[in-house]
Order: C-alpha cells, then structure tokens, then sequence
C-alpha cells in the first residue's frame, strides 16, 4: 500500500480565520496545504494570490501546494516561490509551452506538478511526466469548492496509475475535486497518493479535527481492504 497524504483545501476554510483554521488543519495531520489562486479567466471565478499564500506559510511549517487555476500561469512562479510555496501546480490546458514551464518551475527552486481537466486526456502531459513530481487528476470541473465528484475521474486515475508504473516513474497522483469519506477510499484504490479535501476537511459539523480523522480513517480502510 503507498502512502496517502492529504492535502486540506483553504477555499473552504474561514477567511476571518486563516491561520487559526490552518493550525489545526496542521494539528489533524495535514500533509500539506493546498492553496487555490484563480483569475477569473482560466475559470470564472476570482480567488486570490501570493500574499494568502504567504499568510499561510507564516501560519504553519506544512509545505504548500499551489494548484494555479490561472492563464499563463509562469508569470507568477517568482512571486510563488518567494511566498514560500512547495508545490508549484499548473494546468496543462493554460500553458502553450507546458515542457518550458515545468523546467522554469524547477530552476525555481519549486517542485513542478501538472494538473488535468475532467475532459483533457493523458496524453498531454505524457511527454512531460518524467520531468514533473506531481500529477494532479481533476475530479470536478475547477472553479468552485463543493462540486460532485464526476466518476469519470476513478478510470483516469487507474490509467495515470498504469502510465506512470509503466514509465517506472515517482510522480504523486493527486486528486481534486469532491474528495470526501466514500470518494476518497475508492481514489486510493484507484492509484491516487495525495487526496485534495476543501469541504470535507473545513466544511463539517465536527470541525476539522474530527473531519479530518473521519477522512483519514477511510483511507486507512481503503488500504487495509486491498
Ligand atoms: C476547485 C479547487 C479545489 C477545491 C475542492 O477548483 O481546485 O481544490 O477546493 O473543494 P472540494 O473538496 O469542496 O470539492
Ligand atoms: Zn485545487
């Protein structure tokens, strides 16, 4: 059984209380936190940039994975960098020349990962997968936290499994999108390694700690059931 991390989304989190939800989010075992920048032209919606991310690198030690829903998105790989991010995740649809950026993000200093739509295939980012240390499956359509998971994503993600097995590569396969107790068993079973939760981490009745363990527990049993 790999190892599953998990990555807790701040678009769900309270913005009057960044840090605080942050800390505890850390507190709950929080693999890293995945932070959400759109620019409302990649998608529609407009979220908000480098200086959240900065915020919440002084708020916790987690590493940041920056998932960037925006056009052209290498302008902003200085500004990311230097707000401490970790992960540095584009979209392969917003680059015209995918290989350059994912290189311009490693002599960053940053990790590179490529992120998917539900309805681009994996033979776009098939030539850059040996240059990039996460594949990110989208399992909704980016734009708007709690979304359905579109089962879709479960076949592509067995197929992203089987390339980079086949490849013999180390490439985190990420999933975003709908990730909640039920879909996130069967998105490890699937292959997936990191699994995104916005609402279901920050969104529950029982609070993020409590939230967090119900999710982690159900990827232990996924696991377990193999
Ligand atoms: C949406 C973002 C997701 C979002 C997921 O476009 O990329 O990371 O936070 O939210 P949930 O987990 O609520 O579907
Ligand atoms: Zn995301």
């Amino acid at each position: 059984m790999r190892a599953v991390k998990l990555a807790p989304s701040i678009l769900a989190a309270d913005f009057a209380r960044l840090g605080e939800q942050v800390q505890a989010a850390a507190a709950a075992g929080a693999d890293y936190i995945h932070i959400d920048p759109m620019d409302g032209h990649f998608v529609p919606n407009l979220t908000f940039g480098p200086m959240i991310a900065e915020a919440v690198r002084r708020s916790t030690t987690v590493p940041l994975d920056v998932h960037l829903m925006v056009e052209a998105p290498e302008r902003y790989i200085d500004a990311y960098r230097d707000a401490g991010a970790g992960i540095f995740t584009v979209h392969a649809e917003a680059c015209v020349h995918l290989h350059r950026v994912v290189h311009l993000v490693r002599n960053a200093g940053m990790r590179p990962g490529v992120a998917i739509n539900p309805a681009t295939p994996l033979d776009h980012v098939r030539w850059v997968l040996p240059d990039i240390d996460l594949l990110l499956v989208m399992s909704i359509n980016p734009g708007w936290g709690g979304q359905e998971f579109l089962p879709l994503a479960f076949d592509k993600l067995r197929e992203a499994r089987r390339l980079i097995d086949g490849l013999g590569l180390d490439v985190e396969l990420e999933v975003d999108g709908g990730v909640n107790h039920e879909t996130a068993a069967m998105a490890v079973r699937a292959g997936a390694t990191i699994l995104v939760a916005g609402t279901a981490v920050f969104g529950q009745a029982d609070g993020i700690a409590g939230a967090s363990r119900r999710l982690r527990e159900s990827v232990d049993r996924a696991g377990s059931d193999e």
